[in-house]
C-alpha cells in the first residue's frame, strides 16, 4: 500500500540485505523505519509489537530465523531460534506455522546451505502473504459490492487492525474493502478504537485514511448501538487463529461484536488466510491459548500531547489493578462466513475441509 504516494510493504529486506519494519508503536503519530539484526531484534519486535497482527508476526519470525542462519547455520541455532521467537507471543498460530516451516526447509540441508535457502524462504513466505491477501480482497468485494447494489453504500464495521499493517500487504479484512473503493463501489467503514491498544484508532483510521477511505472512528461499545439502528450492513474482522470446526480467535472483544451483530441480523464475516487455520484443534474455547498482556496498557493510553511528543499516560487510580486479555473466541455458530483465499465457506469443519481437501487431510 502507499504512503504518501511511496509503495511500501510492512517488511521488507533492502538492497543493503538489512530487514526494515515499520515500528507500529509510533503511528499514526510518527513514521519510524527500523532495522531488525539480531535474533534479540526480532524476539523484542514480535514480543513488544512494534510488529503485530498473525499474517506479520509469521513473516517476522522467518526473516528473523533466516537472518540467524545467516549469522550461524547450525543446528543449535536453528533450534535455539525456533524456541526463542515461537516463545514470543502465543495466540496467533500463523507464528509457529511459519516458524515449522523454515526449520523443517532447513533442517535437512547441510549447514552451509542454509542461510540462501532461509532467506529465499523468508521472502517466499512474504510474497505468498501478499497474494493470499489479495485473493481474499477481490472476493470479498464481491460481497460488498452486491451489499452496496441494495443499499446505496455499503456500511462495514471492524474491529482491531486486520490492515496490511497486519500482514505484508493488503491486509486481510481491510483487504475487500481496498478492492471494493478501488473498483468505485461506496464504502464507509466504522472502526472500532480497540482498547487497550487501541490499533483501530492508531491504525486502521490511519491506514484507511491515507487510502481515502471514508471511516468513522467509534468506541468500542457503541457498535450494538449502531447494529440496532440499521447502520451497519456487515462486519468482517480478521483473525489469529481458526479451528478446524470453524471457531474463531481474534483480537479481544472481537465475541460481543459477533454477539450484537448475531442479535440485529447483521453479517459477520471472517477473512481467513489458510495459514491461520489451525487443523489440529476442533474447540476454540478449550484449546487456543489467549495471550495475557501487561495490565499497564489497560491502566495506561499512549496519545501525542499538545507539545508533539508521544506520550503514555495513566488513566486510573494508582492502585487499582487490571486484567488484561488480549484474544477472545468466537464460537463457529456466530460466523456467516469464512473468507479464504479460496472464496467464501461455512465456519464449519465440512466447510473448511471442502474449501482446502489438500490441507485437511494433513
Ligand atoms: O495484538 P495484535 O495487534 O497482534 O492483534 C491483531 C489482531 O487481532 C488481528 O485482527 C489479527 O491478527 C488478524 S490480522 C490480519
Amino acid at each position: 500500500m502507499k504512503i504518501n504516494g511511496t509503495p511500501y510493504r510492512s517488511i521488507w529486506r533492502d538492497d543493503a540485505g538489512e530487514v526494515k519494519v515499520i515500528d507500529q508503536r509510533w503511528l499514526p503519530h510518527e513514521l519510524r523505519i527500523v532495522p531488525l539484526r539480531s535474533r534479540a531484534d526480532f524476539a523484542a519486535a514480535i514480543r513488544d509489537m512494534w510488529v503485530r497482527g498473525a499474517p506479520l508476526i509469521g513473516a517476522t519470525a522467518a526473516w528473523g530465523m533466516a537472518m540467524e542462519m545467516a549469522r550461524d547455520p547450525s543446528d543449535a541455532a536453528l533450534e535455539s531460534c525456533h524456541a526463542e521467537l515461537n516463545a514470543t507471543r502465543p495466540t496467533a498460530i500463523n507464528l509457529s506455522w511459519a516458524l515449522d516451516r523454515m526449520r523443517a526447509a532447513l533442517a535437512p540441508l547441510p549447514t552451509v546451505a542454509r542461510a540462501e535457502v532461509a532467506a529465499r524462504l523468508a521472502e517466499e513466505i512474504c510474497n505468498e502473504d501478499v497474494e493470499i491477501n489479495r485473493r481474499i480482497g477481490t472476493h470479498g468485494a464481491q460481497i460488498i459490492r452486491d451489499i452496496a447494489a441494495r443499499t446505496g453504500r455499503a456500511n462495514i464495521l471492524t474491529h482491531c487492525n486486520a490492515g496490511w499493517l497486519a500482514t505484508v500487504d493488503w491486509g486481510t479484512a481491510t483487504s475487500p474493502i481496498y478492492h471494493a473503493h478501488d473498483a468505485g463501489i461506496p464504502v464507509h467503514v466504522f472502526v472500532d478504537e480497540t482498547r487497550p491498544r487501541n490499533q483501530g484508532a492508531q491504525l486502521t483510521a490511519w491506514e484507511l485514511g491515507s487510502h481515502g477511505i471514508s471511516h468513522d472512528l467509534i468506541v468500542d461499545n457503541a457498535g450494538g448501538h449502531l447494529m440496532q439502528r440499521g447502520e451497519v450492513d456487515m462486519v468482517i474482522v480478521g483473525t489469529d487463529r481458526t479451528t478446524a470446526g470453524g471457531d474463531v480467535c481474534n483480537k479481544i472483544g472481537t465475541y460481543l461484536k459477533a454477539l450484537a451483530a448475531h442479535a440485529n441480523g447483521v453479517p459477520f464475516y471472517v477473512a481467513l488466510p489458510s495459514p491461520t487455520i489451525d487443523w489440529r484443534l476442533k474447540d476454540g474455547l478449550r484449546d487456543i491459548p489467549i495471550e495475557e498482556r501487561s495490565p499497564e496498557e489497560v491502566t495506561h493510553v499512549q496519545g501525542r500531547d499538545p507539545g508533539g511528543r508521544v506520550v503514555n499516560v495513566r488513566i486510573t487510580p494508582e492502585t487499582t489493578g487490571a486484567r488484561n486479555p488480549a484474544f477472545d473466541v468466537t464460537p463457529a455458530a456466530l460466523v456467516t462466513g469464512l473468507l479464504t483465499e479460496r472464496g467464501l465457506c461455512p465456519a464449519t469443519e465440512a466447510g473448511l475441509a471442502g474449501m482446502f481437501p489438500d490441507r485437511a487431510l494433513q
